[in-house]
């Protein structure tokens, strides 16, 4: 390992001839000051003896004046290092202000291009937004990783809401992951027959009517309609190349007709988009949903009028819910550190996602690694060498930074407990914790307000950042996602921030909502505004 503040070296070396004595070295860098320790010995046949002696006594002296130097250098390098992180990770109000506008823009820039944008802004189809008012049943299929997860939700109307929720998870077989798209079709299906198999019997559609089906997708789709879409590309581990380019609804379709299960796929979701669905059934003020959890996105409703690329007819709604896919969002007001080039340099996606890279649940964690790394490296912050699990990528967890973040006892028990169960620092004082803590605030600080600064940027597109004139139009903002749900600090950071950007008037009109379940729930939810049944709703 390389020591850069201090490279060290002691030796005894003998002299050439008889008499011609000894010397002992012991010499150290210290920053820019080469420390040289040596005794001269010259005692004849004794000599290398002596100078090993001595060379003893010289490297005990010296390593009292390494230590000497290194105690104030290692706190105040600490120290100089989390300041300059701060301040490179600063967010001031007119900062995030920058960024806000620098958000709408790109907005703007999306909406009117179909060449790639750093937002691509995506037109979801989506324009019949649940009312409230729908009642029935109504199935989900959420597959978005090695499980999927069928759903059978029991809507109410305005008066009973969502009545009753069922749902099942099924890990898919890694070999289904790489096979053949009927193979993962067909097993998915044959799933779905099964769960909706246990479908209460007066629940049953009337003869004639077939069950519908919202199909949460969570993979890259370029979408084509309502119930229609592309697949781009597999991530997540998933490999099935007869997929790719491939209608994934009418894969699904295809399955369903093979096993005989007469449903109909009345809705393609991407799961903010099913944020704002499931939102909007239990409130009407809804106009965003963000997702902060692993990754980050946001989708909202646009004004139809308001979408330049739009080419087919305004729906009658006049709305339109965009996905934004807002993690690619940039600028250069981002308060970007070495830390998050370095991060980006070595993700599989360099230059991209850079928003979701500085704000989202994947990063965090490793954003603050990487910061301790530094600080091991440069300052001996945990000691004379660098802890080696400190080196691991994504080692440090954001669950496990918000815990450290948290942490309210008085000795930081918790901190210590971290840093020695996850990277093996076991001997951890009070001082050094409490500059951890101060890592995680910053960086959690920085994501938190950068988020808030995002949402103020749609609310500013689409005019409800401001009170109109005797007009007191309420705005929610739908927020999901576990680093939302379970990072305490983060989510409070977000709220007051927001409030500080729309001013004490217009942040009376606008809240942030936590809505769960968006990818389920809110799926069953566009299958129902979407059914082709609508009118004929069965309560
Ligand atoms: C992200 O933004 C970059 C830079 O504008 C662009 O080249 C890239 O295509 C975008 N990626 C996606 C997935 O939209
Ligand atoms: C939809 O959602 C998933 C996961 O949230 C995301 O990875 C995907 O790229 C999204 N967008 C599209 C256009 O499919
Ligand atoms: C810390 O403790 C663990 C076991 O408790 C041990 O494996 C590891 O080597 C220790 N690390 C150091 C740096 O002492
Ligand atoms: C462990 O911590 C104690 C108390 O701070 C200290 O006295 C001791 O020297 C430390 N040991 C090591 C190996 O760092």
């Amino acid at each position: 390992m390389i020591n850069k503040q201090y490279d060290v070296s002691c030796g005894a070396r003998a002299g050439a001839g008889a008499g011609a004595g000894a010397k002992a070295v012991y010499s150290f860098q210290h920053k820019t000051k080469k420390v040289v320790l040596c005794c001269d010995v010259k005692m004849g046949k004794v000599a290398v003896g002596a100078a090993v002696v001595c060379a003893a006594a010289c490297a005990a002296a010296a390593m009292v004046v390494r230590r000497r130097t290194k105690g104030s250098g290692k706190w105040g390098r600490a120290e100089a290092l989390v300041r300059e992180l701060e301040e490179q990770c600063g967010t001031p109000i007119a900062k995030l202000r920058q960024v806000a506008d620098a958000m709408e823009v790109e907005m703007h820039a999306g909406l009117a291009s179909q060449a790639p944008t750093r937002l691509q802004m995506l037109i979801t189809f989506v324009h019949n937004l649940p009312s409230g008012d729908e009642k029935g049943l109504y199935y989900a299929l959420d597959l978005g990783g090695t499980n999927f997860r069928t759903l059978r939700v029991h809507l109410g109307g305005k008066e009973k809401g969502v009545v009753k929720l069922e749902s099942e998870e099924v890990s898919i077989p890694p070999q289904l992951m790489t096979g053949s798209s009927q193979e993962l079709f067909d097993f998915i299906a044959a799933q779905l027959a099964k769960f909706v198999s246990s479908e209460p019997e007066e629940l049953h559609p009337p003869p004639g009517r077939q069950r519908e089906l919202g199909f949460t997708f969570s993979f890259p789709v370029k979408q084509t309609s309502i119930a229609s879409g592309n697949l781009i590309k597999w991530t997540k581990g998933f490999n099935i190349e007869d997929v790719v380019g491939q209608d994934v609804v009418g894969e699904l379709t295809k399955a369903l007709q093979r096993i005989g299960l007469d449903m109909r796929v009345a809705a393609l979701v991407n799961d903010t988009v099913g944020t704002v669905a499931r939102a909007r059934f239990s409130d009407q003020d809804v106009i965003a949903g963000v997702i902060l959890g692993t990754g980050t996105n946001a989708a909202y409703v646009e004004s139809a009028h308001a979408i330049p690329k739009w080419q087919g007819l305004l729906p009658k709604s006049g709305e339109m819910v965009i996905n934004m896919e807002w993690g690619n969002f940039s600028s250069s007001h981002l308060p970007l550190t070495e830390y998050d080039q370095a991060l980006d340099a070595d993700s599989l996606n360099p230059g991209e996602q850079i928003f979701e890279k500085i704000i989202s649940g994947m990063y965090l964690g490793d954003i603050v690694r990487r910061v301790l790394l530094k600080m091991a490296e440069e300052a001996d912050f945990f000691g004379d060498t660098v802890p080696p699990k400190l080196r691991i990528p994504f080692i440090l967890r954001t669950p496990d930074m918000s815990k450290m973040h948290h942490d309210t006892t008085p000795d930081l028990k918790e901190v210590g407990k971290k840093l020695k169960d996850i990277l093996e620092i076991n001997n951890t004082s009070l001082k050094m914790r409490k500059i951890v803590v101060e890592v995680c605030e910053i960086v959690a600080a920085r994501g938190a307000r950068l988020s808030a600064a995002g949402v103020f940027g749609i609310l500013k597109k689409i005019g409800r950042d401001k009170v109109k004139a005797g007009e007191k139009q309420k705005s929610v903002v739908a927020l999901d996602g576990g680093l939302f749900e379970h990072y305490t600090k983060f989510r409070s950071s977000l709220e007051s921030t927001i409030k500080v950007l729309l001013g004490d008037e217009a942040a009376e009109t606008v809240s942030i909502e936590h809505f769960n379940d968006g990818s389920g729930i809110g799926a069953a939810l566009l299958a129902a505004s979407n059914s082709h049944y609508l009118g004929l709703q069965e309560s």
